[in-house]
């Protein structure tokens, strides 16, 4: 049963998109519209636009779009109900009850507190005698009392089947803790514990949802860390270990580390600003991620080899979603935890002010392999600098660098730096190449999956999409044009679908909006159609402009010969086209 019609208007009314939009993305006007930089893909000039005279939003470097209700749903990752219920509390409005919530989301509700019952089983254990061992670990790796509260901390006891018969008690299903991914499915069926005898990290959304555990084991046995793997409330790549606290307070600053434990001991030294990936490398989502909730992140990776060739792929990642970076090289080998319980937070606060920045780090690693006494080493760290200055986007920040290394080599600052003019000239034209197909790739495959009818039929798509705008602005003159050209008359049947929606819409006297292209259509359709608006903005649109796009509508429908087969089924097409094999023969 969808919402009712008056409550997704009101809320929709209540909803503005410039408003909420730039809570998330940092927005300029142009015209009528606003721009800015795109929170769905990293890119450098802004192609994210906003259309306030229909409430839509679109990218043209992604190809992202949609109105309010999507924009929620992609940025906070929601499902259709959870951004209602978002943007409804946000507005002080009740949305409606007795609508049977859709499966995905009663699922997602379901596996969330199933999460919290079991982080609550957990840190119940940790407190009992049965937590004796996960007690005295964490004692050993000097945590507080006071930490594992916060963090929530636990044990899970060394039976198979404590959590799942603790789970069963509270009225929770073996598939669900399955799909929970806290228990998995024993060859007879039955669902088992799927962490036992570890120490447990609950890992909690920035709403305060536990989403998913990490269990350490307390000795020396693989895996040292099982995570929940990905379930319909969590994936690992977008989330990032306690930016639930961190967000708040941060002072524009984040410091990413690779581990749960350096961000706990961070915490309880005093360093809330810490957060951490969960077990893989930093993904772009998590840098854009970051980025909205601060400025600089300070990179402070383990000192092992593994720690600083990640260290070395998550720079750009951090710096292309627009972060200052620095780079904090721990001395004597040891990772965040290791070195604050060694040298105490005083000495690890000096260390983090005094680290430099990425560009400093890059040319640090560079020297580290050159021999500055010898010729060839000077060449050799030469080379090497003049690649890390070329991929600076920022001149003055290139000078500055390149007056340092030519400082420190003996050569003048203007031969280096023109030898660096010649490799970045190189690099951004690379990277230029690099984005147009990017774009091309997308639009591509855009095209082709929602639309796939448009490149065979350019013409008449063309002509359907400006009408299918023009419809949009001007509602008044659709029951003339829905005379003169019925839904049959499209060539594509994805336009025709958006032609028939807004129709229906039309006739029934209520106005028409992306938002009641929410419902039966999915997000990446709900991209194509806020794409046709936005690539239609600002086009001239009068009744003589609508009255030739009908005209090649039509013209297009007859000169193909497609009369019967485009509003023709699947199966029907395909004997359609076999007759045309036949009269060729
Ligand atoms: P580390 O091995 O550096 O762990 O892995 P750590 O945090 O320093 O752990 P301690 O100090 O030995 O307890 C860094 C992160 O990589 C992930 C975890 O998120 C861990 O915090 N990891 C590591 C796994 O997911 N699985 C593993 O088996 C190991
Ligand atoms: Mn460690």
């Amino acid at each position: 049963m969808p919402l009712p019609d008056a409550f997704l208007q009101e809320l929709k009314a209540r909803s503005d998109l410039v408003e909420i939009a730039s809570s998330y993305v940092s927005l300029k006007r142009s015209g009528k519209n606003m721009v800015g930089l795109c929170p769905f893909h990293s890119e450098k000039t802004p192609s994210f636009n906003i259309y306030p005279d229909n409430g839509s939003f679109y990218c043209f470097g992604c190809g992202v779009g949609g109105d309010v209700i999507t924009f929620v749903r992609r940025i906070e990752n929601l499902d259709y109900m959870e951004a209602i219920r978002f943007l409804a509390q946000r507005a002080g409005l009740t949305v409606p009850e007795n609508r049977a919530d859709d499966g995905m989301s009663r699922l997602r509700t379901r596996i969330l507190a199933l999460n919290r019952e079991t982080a609550r089983f957990y840190y119940g254990v940790l407190k009992s005698d049965a937590g004796a061992a996960g007690r005295e670990y964490f004692a050993r790796r000097a945590l507080k009392p006071e930490t594992i509260r916060h963090f929530g901390l636990g044990f899970s006891p060394p039976g198979r089947f404590s959590l799942v018969d603790y789970l069963e008690r509270k009225g929770f299903t073996q598939q669900e803790m399955i799909l929970a991914n806290v228990a998995f499915q024993s060859r007879r069926g039955r669902a088992v514990d799927r962490f036992y005898g570890r120490v447990m990290f609950p890992i909690i959304d920035l709403r305060g949802n536990v989403v998913a555990f990490g269990g350490r084991t307390l000795g020396d046995d693989k895996p040292k860390y099982l995570n929940t793997s990905e379930t319909p409330v969590f994936s690992k790549g977008d989330m990032l270990f306690a930016l639930n606290f961190a967000k708040n307070g941060n002072q524009g600053r984040l410091i990413l580390c690779e581990g749960y434990m350096d961000v706990i001991s961070m915490h309880q030294a005093g360093f809330t600003d810490a957060v951490a990936t969960l077990g893989t490398a930093l993904t772009p989502s998590q840098a854009r991620l970051m980025s909205r909730y601060a400025k600089e992140v300070v990179v402070s990776y383990d000192a092992d080899e593994a720690g600083q060739k990640a260290a070395s792929r998550a720079i750009p990642l951090l710096r292309s979603a627009g972060l200052l970076v620095r780079v904090l090289t721990i001395e004597g080998g040891k990772d965040p935890d290791e070195y604050i319980k060694a040298y105490g937070p005083v000495k690890f606060r000096q260390m983090l002010d005094a680290c430099g920045n990425d560009v400093e780090y890059r040319l640090r690693k560079v020297r580290a392999g050159c021999d500055l006494q010898t010729a060839e080493g000077r060449v050799a760290y030469l080379r090497g600098a003049s690649q890390v200055l070329a991929s600076l986007e920022n001149r003055v920040e290139r000078e500055v660098y390149a007056g340092k290394v030519a400082g420190e080599t003996g050569i003048e600052t203007a031969t280096l730096l023109a030898q660096v003019q010649a490799g970045s000239r190189k690099l951004e034209k690379n990277r230029r190449r690099k984005e147009f197909r990017e774009i091309r790739r997308q639009a591509a495959g855009y095209r082709d999956g929602i639309n796939p009818e448009k490149m065979e039929n350019l013409r008449a798509a063309s002509a359907e999409e400006a009408l299918i705008a023009y419809l949009v602005r001007n509602p008044d003159d659709g029951k003339r044009i829905f005379q003169a050209l019925p839904p049959e008359k499209f060539v594509t049947g994805f336009n025709r679908r958006v032609y028939e929606r807004i129709m229906g819409r039309i006739m029934e006297g209520k106005p028409v909006s992306l938002t009641d292209f929410s419902e039966g259509f999915t997000e990446d359709e709900l991209s194509a159609v806020a794409g046709i608006l936005a690539r239609h903005d600002g086009l001239p649109d009068g009744r003589k402009d609508a009255e030739e796009y009908i005209r090649v509508i039509l013209q297009e429908k007859d000169s193909r010969g497609l009369g019967d087969a485009a509003a023709a089924g699947p199966g029907e097409i395909e004997d359609y086209l076999e007759k045309l094999r036949q009269q060729k023969k």
